[in-house]
């Protein structure tokens, strides 16, 4: 918590930081720092604040999910990790609030490893194939469950 509000973090992980450079045709053409504005800019409208990040190594995104599991809300979008690291899964089964998955493309419309997710277990909801507009929805989704 800061100043009183209720705290969102935004974890997002490998390869997000090229959203912009990756292929448009999954991810359209925005780039991570807008996407980045655009969610906090959400969440503030809400009353929330927001902290987002983004790493590229799996160990460092574990630390992260410690670090923030008694937060209000997490929204993740781990990337390729959600289809196959279980020590993020275990991690993000210790987290106390409500956790939304996102992902920008439809994973449940690529290829055949993209269509598993080991995360989807332990989150609250997964919103997937929307682009941007599925991290305002669950911006939106989240504070609505964490009902402070
Ligand atoms: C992604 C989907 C994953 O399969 C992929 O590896 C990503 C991004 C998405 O947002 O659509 O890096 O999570």
């Amino acid at each position: 918590m800061s100043d009183g509000r209720s705290r969102l973090v935004v974890l997002n992980g490998a390869n997000l930081d090229l959203l912009g450079e990756r292929p448009a045709v999954h991810y359209g053409t925005i780039t991570l720092p807008a996407l980045e504005r655009l969610v906090s800019d959400e969440a503030e409208r809400l009353g929330w604040d927001c902290i987002c990040l983004q790493t590229n190594h799996e160990g460092v995104y574990i630390d992260r999910v410690h670090e923030y599991r008694h937060e209000a809300a997490l929204l993740v979008n781990p990337g390729a990790w959600t289809h196959y690291s279980y020590a993020i899964r275990d991690a993000l089964e210790l987290v106390s609030c409500p956790i939304a998955e996102v992902h920008l493309s439809n994973i449940s419309a690529r290829e055949e490893w993209r269509r598993i997710s080991v995360i989807s277990p332990v989150v609250s909801f997964t919103v997937s194939g929307k682009g941007p507009e599925g991290y305002l929805e669950a911006v939106r989704r989240l504070i609505v469950l964490a009902g402070v």
